[in-house]
């Protein structure tokens, strides 16, 4: 459930309606509800109480410093896979201490400003990456923790590009060499094994991968009690998909349930890393139509939002609802293609949609609160949309709308 509802024939965020955000900062624009966002973060935390456990909001979802901040303060820990999203967590009042680290690639420095801020645990992904890590930790004189990514083999059933838990991916360690990996782990000085941590997709509509990762993940961590190495937490990912269309993937009560029952008396702390299924549904991007353009075959509407401030649709085919802001009861009904200015064939947010349009109208593109404006580039020369937040009767500027100067200032000319 979300806070982009209908009241009296026109489409509101929270308290506010949609259209006066677009008279007063214009279009196209991010908005985002500072309601739906608890709301799902606490979805999560509820549903976990009474166990230990850990929800570490994904950043890379959507890495606003306000988004970041409304969920720091009700307490969330934090997936971070950059120094930079480190440095935003830190900077939005995060707690060091909560924050997990993951990625493929972290780079020296990278590990070194973690281990000064006191991360959690890193999620390391290789046996090259432990021994730099001990390495990194050996030079600071502390022992960095750590949980080793186990890639448990399971098709999650989802968008190629979106699924990491097979073993063609980049992603993580065989789980069946994880045993021998782990060991090494243990002989490394500067090295403090806290957990195990898998992530095997996104937009998983089912909770049954997410089972079966989960079952061997714990045969796993049985194997390493025998081997004398004793698991502390175990770290599931993110990956609980949103209803973008039609889909009806389980609540995170559900999917947490389902894990809770598994997990049995087991004494391990449950992490998990929701990014989408926190922040897809809590944003919206606003665009208005600039023109109405009919040929013999197709209509489109060219609005000016484009793939560079939403590229999910081009890139991954996704589907987003694209609905009026203020429905109109008058005019004929078509199918649109929904284009925006750049000069690609791909740049669409929707193609063959049922709506009533005229030139000058708002519409929404639901569900962008998540790998929207964080995956926005300047693509044309295009100056990023400002993110706003609603927050009852209240919007905020979070990210102020960029202007050229701002994307031109680290340019320049070769010298005369
Ligand atoms: N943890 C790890 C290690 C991840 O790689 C991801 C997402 C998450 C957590 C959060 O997953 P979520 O709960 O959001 O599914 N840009 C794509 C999605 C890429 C997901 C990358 N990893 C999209 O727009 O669909």
């Amino acid at each position: 459930m979300d806070h982009f509802n209908y009241r009296n024939g026109e489409l509101y965020a929270e308290n506010i309606a949609v259209a006066d955000i677009a008279e007063r900062f214009g279009t196209p624009a991010y908005v985002y509800s500072r309601a739906t966002l608890e709301r799902h973060y606490r979805a999560y935390d509820e549903a976990l109480a009474g166990r230990p456990h850990l929800v570490c909001y994904a950043v890379k979802a959507n890495s606003n410093l306000a988004v970041l901040n409304v969920l720091a303060r009700l307490g969330a820990g934090f997936d971070i896979v950059s120094a930079g999203e480190l440095e935003r967590v830190l900077r939005a009042g995060g707690d060091a201490t909560k924050v997990v680290f993951s990625g493929v690639g972290k780079q020296e420095w990278e590990m070194k400003r973690a281990l000064e801020a006191g991360v959690r645990c890193f999620n390391v992904e290789s046996d090259t990456e432990l021994d730099r890590l001990n390495k990194v930790a050996g030079e600071l004189g502390v022992r960095a923790p750590v949980s080793l990514r186990v890639n448990p083999d399971v098709d999650a059933g989802t968008h190629p590009y979106i699924s990491t838990g097979l073993k063609e991916n980049k992603f993580g360690i065989d789980i069946a060499e994880a045993p021998a990996v782990y060991a090494r782990a243990a002989s490394l000085p500067h090295l403090d094994i806290q957990g195990v941590d898998c992530h095997i997709g996104s937009q998983l509509t089912s909770v049954s991968p997410f089972l079966d990762a989960l079952d061997r993940v714990l045969a796993l961590i049985d194997t390493l009690a025998e081997q004398g190495i004793h698991i502390r937490h175990l770290d599931m990912g993110g990956g609980l998909g949103v209803t973008y269309q039609d889909e009806t993937p389980p609540q995170p009560s559900d999917y947490v349930q389902a894990l809770a029952e598994r997990l049995g008396n087991r004494e391990l702390e449950l992490v998990l890393e929701p990014g989408r299924s926190i922040a897809a549904n809590a944003g919206i991007l606003l665009t208005r139509v600039e023109f109405l353009k009919c040929t013999e075959h197709r209509n489109f509407a060219i609005i000016d939002a484009a793939m560079n401030d939403l590229i999910r649709p081009a890139l991954y085919s996704a589907w987003q609802a694209i609905i009026p802001v203020r429905p109109r009861q008058d005019g004929e009904e078509k199918s649109w293609d929904l284009v925006g200015p750049v000069c690609e064939t791909g740049d669409f947010l929707g193609k063959d949609r049922l709506l009533r349009l005229d030139a000058g109208d708002l519409l929404a593109v639901r569900s962008a609160g998540a790998y929207g404006f964080v995956m926005a580039s300047n693509y044309n020369t295009r100056n990023r949309p400002p993110e706003l937040m609603v927050d009852g009767d209240q919007v905020h500027v979070v990210r102020r709308r960029e202007t050229l100067d701002d994307q031109l200032a680290p340019e320049s000319c070769l010298p005369e």
